[in-house]
């Protein structure tokens, strides 16, 4: 029976799984980029004729293009200087634009002087080198070059941006730069020995003033944004979301219409699940019904799927382990969903898999007692109630998962890291290890602050859109690089903890062996390391309930509270007595890398902790994203088996009620948008390690990942479906 339901999983696993396909019909519908998707109608064109418009507007972008490179054929941009008698300089200095930022240096960014001839209008390159430390800077060029009757009026000072950095196995890393700001110069001024530009204020990868994590300002994402996505991204995105926005579309039509009365037959949960592929447990459901709703099943996602949950043992019997799942605590939240902090018990079967025996659940769980201290324990003796609390669970689980795990321990985490390197990582080798695994998350994130944040979660589960912002901050309160160690299997059936210990030895050894090669250059510019550690650490969030915190707190409260405190140690591995920095006031949740502003200075310690870091910032941007990410859709991809929230229905059973009541499930609307999410954000996956799709992923980290090939496959897990990098 045992092999027969784990050949009935595994074949519905390859059934399941997701493929890219490359099909674009030429009067297909089209839709434009991530930023034109919404919730409810997204910008999709249907219409033939509104479709034949939309392609001249590519046809354009593509003519324009091809302009583009042919002026830069016609107009080459030649690295030879021009000039030997360097009598003059351009000098300046170049800090953040941001008010409270005038101040801060911009260093080590690119400069080049460029002047052009009256004539064929040719570019001559007059000068070019790095800011400083303080941000001055000082190209030197000659006069004469400059003042002669052939060149044009204007010259131009360019100041270019890392936007990514490619690898390849025969070549040392080449960064890409781009141009960010140009300033025109008149040669009429060029008269003495120094041109002064004075400050140059750069609204460069600036930190929002506005939210209550490091995030970065984007202003504009199509015109005004630190970074943009590659046009391979877009592709892959759209070619995948298409179908799912149409299924969507004429959903929220349909449920439309049936407001309106126009329609007779009603719109069913059941129609909007078959109307999207098929998941993993619709598949295993139709060929062994009931079995995913089982014990069995229950104990090995909450083990090895989505949720990878944490296992604590309880402190009187260690064979058997705790998980919890918090619920709604202090946070802002509506009164239409249950979210309860569920506590769950295992025992380990012989095989080494969870079973649970117990279920906590305290909180609401109906509209009529409102005690959010009340208490329920469930066991497998009451069937009915047991199956109902096993979805109670999965419902607390997913929102935990996604909002705690997920959005904020793999997205909003990168993109901290991502904002402070990319303002200050360019010429220390460290810029090519990180920039290209942290590039694109903040992008994500502005997508799914609309899409996700303040659009589908507060309509979808018990949180509110400030209760889920706060709860974000106080959770990044628990991320630090310092004393991370990936999870400690607790069996030989914890497949999920061994593949994160084998990744994680995995860019260890990536890491090492770039530290090694480049060592004399990461000291040479520890500058930058130095500015990078400041911004991470300045900007932080605090800790989370930091030592004392819980001091004023009594009774069930101090429980509770120190509950969250030591299962989120446990769950993010968080060392509370790691020594952290106090700014204004605040003990941050990050550690410093360093505090030299030159090696020569910096302790003994400070070049590991620095590869520390990094591959923390690796880790959390490829392996632990993509595990929460790809499984999205088998564990959230059938509306009756897990949702973002349960409603509280219209009975006094409240939640603890079996699937057949449609009043406490999600409505109409809310299904087929969270099927919609789901697909969206498990199957528009692109930038994978080892497909390295846009020449941008260290062959060295490749080599290394398919050595362990056999093992991950051992352990259920596809190498090839590893991102390289946060980007959805
Ligand atoms: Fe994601």
């Amino acid at each position: 029976m045992e092999e027969n339901i784990d050949h009935i999983c595994e074949e519905c696993r390859t059934k399941t799984a997701i493929h890219y396909t490359n099909g674009d019909s030429f009067f297909g519908p089209r839709l434009r980029t991530i930023n034109h998707l919404e919730l409810g109608y997204s910008k999709v064109l249907t219409n033939p004729f509104t479709i034949f418009l939309e392609l001249l507007y590519v046809f354009y972008k593509k003519i324009r293009g091809a302009v583009s490179r042919m002026i830069a054929w016609l107009f080459p941009r030649r690295d030879r200087l021009y000039g030997t008698d360097l009598d003059s300089a351009v000098v300046g200095r170049l800090t953040f634009a941001a008010r409270h930022e005038l101040n801060t240096p911009i260093h080590g960014m690119k400069l080049e002087l460029w002047a052009r001839t009256r004539l064929l209008r040719q570019w001559r390159k007059l000068s070019e080198g790095y800011s400083d430390n303080d941000g001055t800077f000082s190209l030197p060029f000659e006069v004469r070059s400059v003042r002669n009757i052939r060149m044009a009026k204007r010259v131009h000072l360019e100041i270019s941006e890392i936007t990514n950095v490619f690898h390849s196995e025969t070549e040392p890393p080449k960064p890409h730069y781009t141009l960010f700001h140009s300033i025109p110069l008149s040669k009429g001024e060029f008269i003495g020995m120094e041109y002064t530009v004075g400050a140059v204020q750069l609204a460069f990868w600036e930190y929002r003033k506005d939210a209550p994590t490091p995030r970065v300002v984007i202003k504009d994402h199509d015109e005004d944004a630190p970074e943009y996505y590659t046009k391979g991204r877009t592709d892959a995105l759209i070619q995948q979301v298409i179908p799912i926005e149409l299924t969507k579309l004429s959903h929220l039509e349909r449920i439309d219409l049936e407001k309106k009365k126009m329609v007779k037959d009603k719109l069913t949960i059941q129609a909007i699940q078959k109307a999207y592929p098929e998941n993993l447990t619709v598949c295993i459901e139709q060929r062994k019904p009931g079995y995913t709703r089982s014990d069995a099943w229950f104990g090995e996602r909450m083990m090895n799927g989505m949720n990878k949950g944490c296992f604590v043992p309880d402190a009187e019997n260690p064979s058997q382990y705790w998980m919890h799942y918090f619920g709604i605590c202090n946070y802002a939240a509506n009164n239409e969903y249950a979210l309860p902090t569920a506590s769950v018990k295992y025992a380990l079967t012989s095989k080494g898999l969870p079973i649970p025996i117990e279920i906590h659940l305290v909180g609401q769980l109906d509209a009529f007692n409102t005690d959010p201290w009340q208490s329920r324990i469930f066991t497998p003796e009451n069937a009915e109630d047991w199956l109902a609390a096993k979805r109670v669970v999965r419902t607390c689980g997913a929102v935990s998962t996604e909002i705690d795990e997920h959005f904020t321990g793999t997205h909003i985490n990168t993109e901290q890291y991502a904002i402070a390197a990319f303002r200050n990582l360019r010429q220390n080798p460290v810029a090519w290890l990180l920039l290209p695994h942290l590039k694109e998350a903040s992008l994500i994130n502005h997508s799914a602050d609309k899409l996700i944040i303040e659009g589908y979660l507060p309509t979808a589960t018990a949180l509110k859109t400030e209760g889920i912002k706060a709860r974000t901050r106080d959770i990044l309160g628990m991320q630090d690089w310092y004393d991370w160690h990936p999870m400690k299997p607790i069996s030989e059936a914890h497949s999920y903890a061994k593949a994160e210990q084998l990744f994680w030895e995995i860019v260890g050894k990536y890491v090492d062996e770039f530290f090694a090669e480049h060592e004399s250059a990461i000291k040479q510019y520890w500058y930058e390391i130095a500015a990078f550690s400041n911004d991470l650490v300045n900007h932080s969030v605090p800790e989370f309930m930091p030592k004392g915190a819980l001091d004023g707190l009594s009774g069930r409260e101090h429980a509770l509270a120190l509950q969250r405190k030591e299962y989120y140690c446990a769950l993010y591995r968080f060392n509370p007595d790691a020594e952290r920095v106090t700014v204004n006031g605040e003990i941050k949740a990050i550690s410093r890398i360093t505090t030299a502003r030159n090696f020569a200075e910096a302790l003994p310690e400070d070049f590991d902790r620095l590869k520390s870091a990094c591959r923390y910032a690796i880790m959390t941007a490829t392996f632990l994203h993509t595990w929460i990410n790809e499984h999205q859709y088998d564990d959230l991809g059938e509306i009756l088996y897990s949702c973002g929230g349960l409603r509280f229905g219209s009975e006094k059973r409240g939640v603890i009620a079996p699937e057949s009541d449609l009043s406490i499930a999600p409505d109409l609307t809310r299904s087929t948008q969270m099927l919609w999410f789901t697909n969206l954000l498990s199957r528009t996956e692109y930038g994978f390690i080892t497909r390295n799709e846009e020449g941008d992923v260290n062959p060295l980290f490749i080599r290394l990942l398919k050595e362990k090939e056999a093992e991950f496959t051992a352990l259920g897990v596809d190498i090839n479906a590893i991102e390289s990098r946060t980007n959805i």
